[in-house]
Order: structure tokens, then C-alpha cells, then sequence
């Protein structure tokens, strides 16, 4: 079969730290000859403002076209009318291809939508899931399945030694897993996943094989996992670009201000950047805490805060230059900020995307952990990667300003920095090794089209 025969739908999950990875896979599998389409919620196709070059975008419904997640009643609400509305409009898209030239023969779901896995096999073609977590993370949810994790955990006693990662502590573990009750739609949802993991032709992971070596030689041969990762434009990784350098697709658009030629006018690894991703949000109290620890880091300084209104100190203000050469921005093209060679530091919530990018561009961290996958991507970062700290906040949840000024002088001038510099630039070599011709990453892709276009046996 010619790679140009082979047809595989990407089925996102709406949320930004879901959409850029995967829409990123689907160029790079563009790349290599074969068709992609990308399918999600209407609500996303009315909103995304990149262009999504080189694959078609199709709406498959989540039964809330209007206003997407933030019309449901709850999470367990809004999965459930994704499976059920879905799945429908999921089948009728294989149907309506499949007397084309070129029908569906595999779906790359995201792995909070594990019902696509069922389509597949109804239709018999090819199903794989797509992990927007790190492999770290996934093999803790893969313990507590096993069984070798004793959930719920005990929070006074409970730690865990995995292969490779230093002892994780109740801390240290994502807030799904240690604070099940407040999550439980999503802890269901992921544990379903991984019940079925086996089930999958192919379970992506958004890594890459260096970054998580001796985790994934141990675990092999125990769970299916492929390395394909990090899903950033090959432009930000000195690779060759094929002239595609716009990354994922965003669901707002970024600040009218042009932020990139402030930027530019700033010396070599002088600004900070920070940003929470696009899930938490950042309130009043903890806007002016943040406010105070950058002032007092006397460092520059680009702050993404989505909802600024009535949050910021005097002196600062929305989409403007401040006095001391602070600017705060709505949102912006967060990959193209981090390359930005005036960048020394990035304070940001560990979301995985984010701590990959930065990972992968070769960018120091200052780790804020909010939910989620956070606490353990944020001790990954300071204890076994070793390209940056963590923050710690206060007993009421608020990151202190001294405490932020602290953490962001450590990181640039302090004691630590010159070896959290030399290490980020090995990982960012790493990185770039892993997706350049034959390296990790792309071998495994390359070994997957090889099976997608022999077909299913
Ligand atoms: C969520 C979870 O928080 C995260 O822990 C999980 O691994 C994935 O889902 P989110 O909180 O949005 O994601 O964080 P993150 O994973 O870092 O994804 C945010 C994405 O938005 C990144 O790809 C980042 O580049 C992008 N972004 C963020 C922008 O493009 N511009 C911005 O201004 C801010």
C-alpha cells in the first residue's frame, strides 16, 4: 500500500493541552505521506485560530455544539454525551469515507475518549490511543491497575519507588490519584483506559525514549507504550521544517500586542516567562503574590494571565509595558516565546505540554504545580532531569511572592543554575536527536505507518 492509501482519523479531546499534541502528530504523520483528518467538537472547529495545515477538520459532536465543555453540568456529564453523541457522529465519518478514494483504516483517539477504541473494532480498522501525560505518570496510574499501589493512598505513610524516578511521596502524586474524591469523573474515565490499554494496536506516549529511559526498558515487554514524542514543530528543535513551523492549534487567540518584538529588544536570557496553561486559572490574591515576586526578582519579565480584570497591582496593567519592563499578555504562541533566545527562565504549572516544550527548547523552570499530573512532572523536573525547581506554595494554596523572587533568582544566577543550564541544553539535544531521521521517536513512526499500510491480518 502506498503511504498516501493509509487513512487515519484524530479524534481530540477539546481542551488545549489535549489539542496541541495531537494535531501536532497529525502533521508529522502528514510528513510522511500519509492522509490525516482531524476530528472534533464543533464548538473547537468554530474556535481554533491556526490554521491546521495539511490535514482536513471535521466536527464529530459532543452533543454540545453551542458553547462546548463550559455548557455541560459536569465533567461525568459531558463525557458521557461525548461517548454517546460521539460515537454516532464518529461512525457516520468512517461510513461517509469509506467509499472514497481513501477510507478510514485507523483512529488516534485521545485517551479521554477510550469509547473511539470500540468504533475501530466495529469497523474493524486500526485503533490506537494517544497518552498526553508523561510515561512517568502513566505508569502510576498503571500500578494502581496492577494492583502493586495500594489505592486509595495512605497520605501519612504512603510512598512509591518506580524504576528510574527518584521516591514519590503522597505529594508528589497526581491529584487524581491522591485526591480521587474530587476528580472522580476523570480518575474513572483514565482508569478505564488503562484497564483496556492492552486492547489498542498502538499506545502513543507524547516522549521520548531518552527522558524516560530506564522507566521505559523496565517496563517493557510489561505495557505497550511507544515513545513518539515531543510533538513540537521540528522548526523549534533546529530540525529541518518543511516549512511548517505553527504549532498545534489554539483555541484563543493571541495578545494584539507585539509581544515577540518586546522580546527582541531584551538581552540573552534575561526574561522570565510565566504561564498556567490554559485549564487553572489564577486568582486575584495569587495575581498580586506573583506580581510582588517578579517585581522583586528585578528580572523582565512576560506573564500570560488569560482573565486579567481587576487582578493586577497598580502599576501593571493588561497588553502594556510597565515601568520596570514587565509585560502581561492575554495569551501568545507560548512555544515561540520559550525559543526566544532572551528567555532564561519559565516559571510555569508543570502542565506535561509545558514542561515538554520547555524541556525540549532547552528552558530552565521554575515548577508552580496546581492538579493533575503537576506535582509529579514538577519533581521530575528539579530531581530527575535536573532543569529547574519547584516552588513550593503556602498552606492555603497561594505561591508567595518572596517565595517565587526566591525560586526565580535560584534559577537564573543562583548556585544551581549553571548545571540546570547545561542540563536543559542536553535534553534539548536529546530531544531534537529523538525526532530527527531515524532517531527514537521516529523510528517508532516510521515503524507504525509500515504496519498501518500492510493492514490488518
Ligand atoms: C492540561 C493539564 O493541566 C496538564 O497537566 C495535562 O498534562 C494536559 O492537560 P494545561 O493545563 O492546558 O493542560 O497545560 P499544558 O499541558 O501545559 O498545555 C497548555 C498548552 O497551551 C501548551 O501546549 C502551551 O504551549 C499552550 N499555550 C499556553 C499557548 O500556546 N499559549 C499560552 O499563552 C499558554
Amino acid at each position: 500500500m502506498n503511504p498516501q492509501n493509509a487513512h487515519v482519523i484524530l479524534l481530540l479531546y477539546p481542551a488545549q493541552g489535549h489539542i496541541n499534541p495531537l494535531v501536532q502528530f497529525a502533521k508529522r504523520l502528514v510528513a510522511k505521506g500519509l492522509k490525516a483528518t482531524i476530528g472534533t467538537t464543533p464548538y473547537t472547529v468554530n474556535h481554533i485560530n491556526a490554521p491546521i495545515l495539511s490535514s482536513s477538520i471535521e466536527p464529530i459532536s459532543d452533543g454540545y455544539d453551542e458553547a462546548g465543555f463550559k455548557q455541560a453540568p459536569s465533567v461525568q456529564a459531558y463525557l458521557q454525551s461525548y461517548e454517546s453523541v460521539g460515537s454516532k457522529a464518529l461512525c457516520e465519518l468512517i461510513l461517509k469515507f469509506r467509499d472514497s478514494d481513501s477510507p478510514v483504516n485507523c483512529i488516534i483517539y485521545d485517551s479521554l475518549l477510550p469509547w473511539a477504541l470500540d468504533v475501530a473494532k466495529k469497523f474493524g480498522i486500526f485503533g490506537a490511543v494517544f497518552l498526553t501525560n508523561s510515561a512517568s505518570v502513566c505508569s502510576l496510574y498503571w500500578e494502581i491497575k496492577m494492583g502493586r499501589i495500594d489505592f486509595p493512598l495512605d497520605e501519612d505513610k504512603f510512598e512509591v519507588s518506580l524504576p528510574g524516578l527518584p521516591v514519590l511521596e503522597f505529594c508528589d502524586m497526581p491529584s487524581l490519584i491522591a485526591r480521587p474524591e474530587e476528580h472522580y469523573a476523570y480518575l474513572a474515565i483514565i482508569m478505564e483506559k488503562f484497564q483496556r490499554l492492552e486492547d489498542n494496536d498502538w499506545v502513543f506516549c507524547n516522549t521520548f525514549q531518552d527522558l524516560e529511559n530506564e522507566l521505559l526498558k523496565a517496563m517493557e515487554g510489561q505495557w505497550p507504550l511507544i515513545p513518539v514524542g515531543p510533538m513540537i514543530p521540528s522548526a523549534y528543535l533546529g530540525q529541518p521544517t518543511e516549512g511548517d513551523t505553527a504549532y498545534g492549534a489554539s483555541l484563543w487567540e493571541p495578545s494584539s500586542h507585539t509581544y515577540m518584538t518586546w522580546v527582541d529588544t531584551k538581552p540573552p536570557a534575561s526574561v522570565v516567562f510565566v504561564s498556567f496553561g490554559s485549564m487553572g486559572t489564577t486568582t486575584a490574591k495569587q495575581a498580586q503574590e506573583i506580581a510582588k515576586g517578579l517585581k522583586a526578582s528585578k528580572k523582565h519579565f512576560i506573564w500570560v494571565l488569560k482573565e486579567s480584570d481587576g487582578k493586577l497591582p497598580p502599576g501593571l496593567s493588561d497588553e502594556d509595558e510597565d515601568d520596570d519592563g514587565g509585560l502581561v499578555v492575554t495569551w501568545c504562541n507560548q512555544v515561540e516565546v520559550l525559543a526566544h533566545p532572551s528567555v532564561g527562565c519559565f516559571v510555569t504549572h508543570c502542565g506535561w505540554n509545558s514542561v515538554i516544550e520547555a524541556l525540549s527548547i532547552g528552558v530552565p523552570i521554575v515548577g508552580v504545580a496546581q492538579w493533575s499530573d503537576q506535582p509529579t512532572n514538577a519533581k521530575l523536573v528539579e530531581e530527575l532531569w535536573g532543569v529547574g525547581i519547584r516552588a513550593r506554595r503556602d498552606s492555603d494554596g497561594i505561591l508567595r511572592g518572596e517565595e517565587l523572587d526566591k525560586c526565580v533568582r535560584e534559577v537564573m544566577d543562583g548556585a544551581k543554575s549553571e548545571g540546570i543550564r547545561r542540563n536543559a541544553s542536553k535534553w534539548s539535544e536529546s530531544a531534537a536527536k529523538a525526532v530527527s531521521a531515524n532517531g527514537s521517536s521516529d523510528k517508532n513512526i516510521t515503524k507504525f505507518i509500515r504496519t498501518l499500510m500492510m493492514g490488518k491480518g
